[in-house]
């Protein structure tokens, strides 16, 4: 990919389809160029194939025809090492939150910084710092169950931009919190991407779209268009 001439960016599509098993494909041409340090929202109606797109992202689904590049390698000649350091480069928050039950708030946010080899010591005051911020200083200790949905959405959040990923992926974010938390995290995803940080997030959340300059890309029959100027609802 050396003579590719979008060397910056960090996700290509390119005639990238889509079907589970033997069902109807989700999408069947889909072309996509997230470039470094962008800021993008996918939205769509419910069904439309918003999370199925990003898991091709995070290299939980694999296409059914088409050439996805992450970073700039093609994800089809990735070994299962180089899959799992792409992975590394990637914090997902997904819309089900996946936290670990057997580990409190403050380590399942840690979790990622420790799987890097950092030390407590090194990490203990900026996962402190960070869970303030989101509004769990209180419940740094909790366990997840004993956490509201939204706190666990918060938890989840916290997790995935801890490590500073060069790729963040967010499935609905906001759906669980009220209107004054949610733009929180928007503002927390937006100092994220001023330090670097690409990011994608799905959401029909369009009060959330109007608040920050960013792409809209709205996924429809199977492809994605730009939306461009006013963003409708649905
Ligand atoms: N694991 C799966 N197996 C089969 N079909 C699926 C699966 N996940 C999603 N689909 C189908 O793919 C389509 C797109 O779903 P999804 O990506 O979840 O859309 P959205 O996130 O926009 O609501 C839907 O028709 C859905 O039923
Ligand atoms: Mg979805």
């Amino acid at each position: 990919m050396s003579n590719s001439p979008h060397i910056n960016d960090v996700v290509q599509f390119h005639r990238v389809a889509l079907r589970y098993d033997r069902g109807p494909e989700v999408f069947s041409d889909v072309n996509l160029r997230l470039g470094r340090g962008s800021f993008t929202f996918l939205t769509g109606r419910s069904g439309a194939g918003k999370s199925s797109l990003l898991k091709l992202c995070y290299l939980t689904l694999k296409p059914s025809r088409g050439l996805i590049n992450l970073f700039d390698h093609d994800i089809s000649l990735m070994n299962r090492q180089e899959q799992q350091s792409t992975k590394h480069r990637i914090g997902v928050v997904l819309q089900d939150f996946r936290l670990i039950d057997h580990l409190s708030v403050f380590e399942n946010v840690a979790l990622p910084l420790r799987v890097a080899g950092q030390m407590r010591a090194a990490y203990s005051q900026d996962v402190t710092e960070l869970l303030q911020w989101v509004g769990l200083g209180h419940r740094m200790e909790a366990m997840p169950q004993t956490l509201s949905g939204g706190e666990q959405q918060r938890a989840a959040i916290a997790r995935a931009v801890i490590a500073k990923p060069d790729l963040l992926i967010a499935d609905e974010p906001t759906g669980n919190v009220d209107p004054i938390i949610g733009r929180r995290l928007l503002r927390l995803f937006s100092e994220m991407n001023r330090m670097g940080t690409t990011v994608l997030i799905a959401t029909h959340d369009t009060s959330l779209m109007r608040d920050i300059q960013a792409d809209i890309l709205r996924i429809e029959d199977g492809t994605l268009h730009r939306v461009q100027g006013e963003v409708f609802d649905g």
